[in-house]
């Protein structure tokens, strides 16, 4: 078997790792455990390029028992979690190819390594595998049934193509299905990006003004979150409807250009590119410290800072210190990617549960439909955000009304008034 991990001796811990993530993921146990009887996958060849996480782990093992061929890299440089990736490969022969920490040239080799096992279906959290079947490996087109994408700015970038013309897949948008966006990006990634922020720093939030650039469903969950945690929270968006919601959601909102002299620490999750710029990080207060949560390395402008700045140096795992000309430091985490899976372990099990059954229904959609899907984005049906819903509040014991034959009538018809 074909595979490219840090060390397989540390398999033992990413055994008990998965294991623990899987008492919190009992609709994807579900999911399996019909896959295995029912093998909807039977034979076919899955290509994923996910976070290597222990989430993510329970999700292959989820295809594999449904009877696909699974193959696993990872969407982000830091992300992949090694002692998950090595029992991935040594306990349950799932050739994985990632490394927290690799370049980008082995990033993208291990993308290609996981396109040459010639997939019938894609898995994406970013769109970096549909990219490069797009332009460098077209030949595997054909072949290919159709590719799930997990994520917003994979699906962004997804529209883009659809728009352009240059989509030759049928993808589905799993971000967009409320049992993903509601929850994974808003509590997932709300608790989680505190979580990386503290792992890393140390950050106190009590008192402190945060800034969060973006007000979409992440930094929804991170703004409430900090709040929760103390903090004097400030916005910052482009979109007015956002900008208005967030006022109305009691929080700050102001241009990055004055929250920058105010902030002690910033996060962005706007998915754009040069949130925070030089001319932001010119006004801040010494030892400020940046960090992201959207999903490429794009939102704080680090070639600006690293030209600007008289020296850099680590002073804490996942902490960058630079010092600019008048003396001031401004910190950086994770350089600049996503700090929730870099400094800490990514969304909890708990929600992750639901994107990936989302993903895991999806496939076996996917293949139910195989040859009539036009190259374009989907969304996904209805009937399955509501069957994952229902699952999720069963297993969390939660139960909830039944309308009666009355108000069925009422809500179907229009002639009653007051
Ligand atoms: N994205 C965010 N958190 C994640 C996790 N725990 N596993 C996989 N993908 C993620």
């Amino acid at each position: 078997m074909n595979y490219d991990v840090k060390d397989l001796s540390l398999a033992p811990m990413g055994v008990k790792r998965i294991t623990w993530a899987e008492r919190d993921m009992p609709v994807l146990r579900s999911i399996r455990e019909r896959f295995a009887r029912e093998l909807p996958l039977k034979g076919l060849k899955v290509s994923c390029c996910l976070h290597v996480t222990t989430e993510t782990a329970n999700l292959l093992l989820t295809l594999k028992a449904g009877g696909a061929d699974v193959v696993i890299c990872a969407s982000n440089p830091l992300s992949t979690q090694d002692d998950t990736a090595a029992a991935l490969v040594q306990k349950y022969g799932i050739p994985v190819f990632a490394i927290k920490g690799e370049d980008n040239d082995t990033y993208y080799r291990h993308l290609n390594a996981a396109l040459d096992h010639q997939p019938q279906m894609t898995m994406d959290d970013g769109a970096d595998l549909v990219s490069m079947i797009l332009t460098k490996r077209k030949e595997l087109t054909a072949g290919i049934i159709g590719s799930l994408e997990e994520t917003t700015t994979g699906v962004i970038r997804l529209r883009a193509m659809e728009k352009q013309g240059v989509l030759t897949l049928p993808v589905v948008a799993i971000n967009d299905t409320p049992t993903k966006h509601f929850f994974d990006n808003r509590y997932g990634t709300g608790q989680s990006t505190l979580d990386g922020v503290m792992r890393a720093t140390n950050f106190l939030f009590a008192g402190q003004y945060v800034v969060v650039g973006g007000y979409g469903w992440c930094g929804r969950g991170i703004a409430s979150r900090a709040r929760g945690m103390g903090a004097k929270v400030i916005v910052t968006e482009i979109d007015p409807l956002k900008a208005l919601e967030a006022t109305m959601d009691g929080f700050e909102v102001m241009p990055m250009d004055q929250a920058a002299p105010i902030g002690d620490l910033f996060i962005t999750a706007t998915g754009d590119i040069h949130v925070i710029r030089l001319e932001h990080m010119q006004v801040m207060k010494s030892g400020a410290i940046l960090c992201n949560s959207g999903h490429f390395n794009v939102e704080i402008d680090l070639d600006a800072l690293g030209k600007a700045a008289t020296g850099h140096q680590v002073v804490r795992d996942f902490v960058e210190a630079y010092t600019l000309p008048d003396g001031r430091v401004i910190n950086i985490l994770a350089d600049g990617r996503l700090v929730n899976i870099s400094a800490a372990e990514g969304h909890p099990a708990c929600v992750m549960d639901m994107s990936f059954a989302n993903q895991a229904l999806m496939s076996e959609w996917l293949v139910q439909k195989k040859g009539t899907l036009e190259n374009k984005v989907y969304d996904i049906p209805t009937e399955i955000d509501e069957h994952i819903s229902k699952l999720k509040l069963a297993t969390m014991n939660v139960t909830i009304d039944t309308m009666t034959p009355e108000q069925q009538k009422y809500l179907n018809g229009w002639e009653m008034g007051t």
